[in-house]
């Protein structure tokens, strides 16, 4: 059975999720407010590193200047008297009327100034607390109405904001990088860089790309029918895996924040060993904040918000722990080897093969058998996602 968390895990909480009220579209809170103190003291006890927060979890919205540095300093004694740390931050730029039409990408060009005095203001906190992360996911960037939104307008809004902030902390010699958390819709329509790809594909435009990254979240991947795993391989792939939301979600719906691991179990059991592992060919791995961004269901009291904290990073261990038995299978691996899974890593064309090399080989083309395959050369895929569900099940 896994081990306890201990801080070596990297588990982190988003203060927003164990402080998560019960409030949805269709009721009102079902649980009093989280202190945030105490909030510090069951994670640590708990057995996680690290407490994430938006500036609007620490201090209300519309705080003074003293109201907000009294939070501060009680969060500073917390973390001092735990050891907990704050490996990211972000910034609320959906919750305040303020930004019912977005932060960044507002059509009112004063609602995006102020946006990004916000943004820059949390920044400076985030750098002043140790935080290497800044993740910026813009809920409110986007739509309902075609006709309402200039969408080239908007990514271009967007870009000059980051580019800004990248100016700003090259300037200053900040040792902290940029996070963009896609997500498709809600509360929105429809939200701007809605996948791990489109953000991406938009990091290439920036005039700092190396100080931006993706932080993508199990459900929002999964809310567009994505698969989460293959996308966080082409992150890591790209270099491009700064942070990661985990939680649970099941299917294309609302976004659940569930628990991790209690929804898709087999793309969970997937992302931990390419997490741990680097998948089946190794690769480079990952080593940032287990963050999870998962909120206790809205019919649990107290005892329930920390047991499903607690849950979040037990599943992880398991999960971790199944992986790398897994991997120690003699049978996997030969089924590996069976499904070729490793021939994969072999360029196509052989050491200084040019194309007038491949366009020679006969082999390759006028006597290769491709009949071969009609009933024969099976991939034995299939056995291989038994064995990989037999050891999700505990039963090898
Ligand atoms: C959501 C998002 C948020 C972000 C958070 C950090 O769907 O509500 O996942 O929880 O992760 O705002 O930027
Ligand atoms: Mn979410
Ligand atoms: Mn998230």
């Amino acid at each position: 059975m896994a081990a306890h968390p201990t801080p070596a895990d990297k588990f982190s909480f988003g203060l927003w999720t164990i402080g998560y009220n019960g409030a949805d579209p269709f009721g009102g809170p079902t649980r009093a407010p989280l202190d945030v103190v105490h909030g510090v003291e069951k994670l640590a006890e708990l057995g996680a590193y690290g407490l994430t927060f938006h500036d609007d979890d620490l201090f209300a919205f519309g705080s003074t200047v003293a109201e907000r540095q009294k939070q501060i300093d009680r969060l500073k004694q917390a973390l001092a008297d735990t050891g907990l740390i704050i490996p990211m931050v972000t910034t609320n730029l959906f919750s305040a009327p303020v930004f019912k039409d977005g932060g960044f990408t507002s059509n009112d060009r004063v609602v995006r100034r102020f946006a990004m005095r916000k943004a820059m203001r949390q920044l400076e906190l985030g750098v002043e607390l140790g935080a290497k992360t800044f993740v910026m996911w813009g809920g409110r960037e986007g739509a309902e109405y075609d006709a309402a939104k200039d969408i080239r307008s908007a990514l271009e809004r967007y870009r000059e904001a980051v580019n800004v902030f990248a100016q700003y902390v090259t300037d200053k010699g900040y040792d902290i990088r940029f996070a963009i958390e896609p997500k498709p819709n809600e509360p929105r329509g429809d939200i701007l860089l809605p996948t791990v790809g489109h953000a991406m594909a938009f990091i290439s435009t920036l005039e700092k790309p190396e100080l931006f990254g993706v932080n993508p979240e199990v459900g929002h991947e999964q809310m567009a029918g994505l698969n989460f795993t293959s996308g966080i391989a082409q992150a890591l792939y790209q270099g491009k895996l700064f942070h990661i939301d985990l939680n649970g979600q099941r299917g294309i719906k609302y976004d659940q924040d569930l628990v991790f691991g209690h929804g898709d179990i087999h793309n969970a059991f997937a992302l931990v060993d390419l997490l741990e592992n680097g998948g089946p060919n190794g690769g480079p791995v990952y080593d940032g904040p287990r963050h999870f961004d998962y909120k206790p269901s809205r019919t649990e009291d107290e005892v329930g918000v920390w047991d499903s904290a607690a849950a979040n990073m037990r599943t992880y261990l398991l999960l971790k722990e199944r992986a790398a038995a897994f991997r120690a299978d003699p049978e996997v691996q030969e089924a590996l080897a069976n499904s070729r899974v490793a021939e994969l890593a072999q360029p196509t064309l052989a050491a200084g093969e040019t194309y007038d090399d491949l366009l020679a080989d006969r082999s390759a083309f006028e006597d290769f058998d491709a009949d071969a395959y009609f009933n024969g050369k099976g991939f034995g895929f299939v056995r291989l996602q038994q064995l990989a569900t037999e050891h999700l099940l505990g039963a090898r």
